[in-house]
């Protein structure tokens, strides 16, 4: 086969999470892998296994993708425990199978978060994502038509740090990763993109306050900065901006308290 490296192909266990809708119970059910390319991407791999489950007229595992080139977040699954498996900064659909052994049990389960419930086997709603997004992700300035580059000057470091917080693909890792399921470093990454930036500071406030309680009422934890988020992001976005992101926060929510007090008044009176 053209650009094959001619390793030895694997013999595997999968060990998957089954479950037939949201509100079926599920279960772990084993399959065998066999003759996996150690060039198969992770997601390839479940397509052979599939391939043979429909063939002997089984349901084939359901699960989550769509670029398989590492940008759209759809991908995400807990590999061996690990979100997205066990390579740094890499997701599931960039995980070769090299990086497993013949002979290895692999076990695959879908994100566990009261916020994202499964849907079938492997896949998640991920939608609560999508609420925190429309309640603040966003500016609604018009912005016109594209300004020459240098119009509005924006220092290197400051550009440099909103495209690291915009790199987020939004897979929910940091969240399946997280002791409390939460969902700050994905928030703050999607909210510091915008409040870094010119463009972000007149909605900044409003921004920061609606997308905290979008979060909350999607039913994501609390942070209590343990960073696993960051350790399994496959974008490695930094915890930094969480700390940022609850800067901005207290900052939103003293102006809100002193916008909305009661003017006091000095003595004089009628
Ligand atoms: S912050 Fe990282 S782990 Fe979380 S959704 Fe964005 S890319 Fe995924
Ligand atoms: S399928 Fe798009 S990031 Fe994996």
């Amino acid at each position: 086969m053209s650009g094959s490296s001619g390793a030895k192909p694997m013999n595997l266990t999968l060990h998957v999470w089954r479950q037939s809708g949201p509100s079926a119970p599920g279960r772990i059910v084993d399959y065998p892998a066999k003759g996996i390319s150690p060039d198969m991407s992770f997601l390839e791999m479940l397509d052979v296994v599939n391939e043979g489950l429909i063939e002997k007229g089984e349901e084939p595992i359901a699960f989550d993708h769509d670029c398989r080139e590492g940008i759209c977040g759809s991908c995400g699954v807990m590999i061996n425990g690990a979100a997205h498996g066990p390579m740094k900064a890499t997701t599931a659909c960039q995980l070769h199978m090299r990086s497993f052994k013949d002979g290895d049990d692999i076990w695959i389960e879908p994100w566990r978060a009261k916020a994202f419930p499964v849907q079938k086997d492997l896949m998640v709603d991920r939608g609560a994502f999508d609420r925190i997004i429309q309640a603040g992700g966003y500016i609604s300035a018009p912005t016109g038509t594209p300004q020459d580059a240098n119009a509005l000057p924006i220092a290197k470091e400051v550009a440099d740090l909103a495209m690291d917080a915009a790199s987020c693909i939004g897979c929910g890792a940091c969240v399946a990763a997280c002791k409390n399921a939460s969902a700050m470093l994905f928030t703050a990454a999607k909210a510091s993109q915008l409040n870094l930036l010119p463009q972000g500071q007149p909605e900044k406030d409003r921004r920061v306050l609606a997308m905290v309680a979008a979060m909350d009422e999607a039913g994501f934890g609390s942070c209590t900065n343990q960073y696993e988020c960051s350790a399994v992001c496959p974008k490695q976005i930094s915890h930094d901006f969480i700390s940022k992101f609850n800067r901005d926060y207290f900052m939103a929510t003293v102006r809100a308290t002193f916008q909305q007090a009661p003017a006091v008044t000095t003595g004089g009176g009628a």
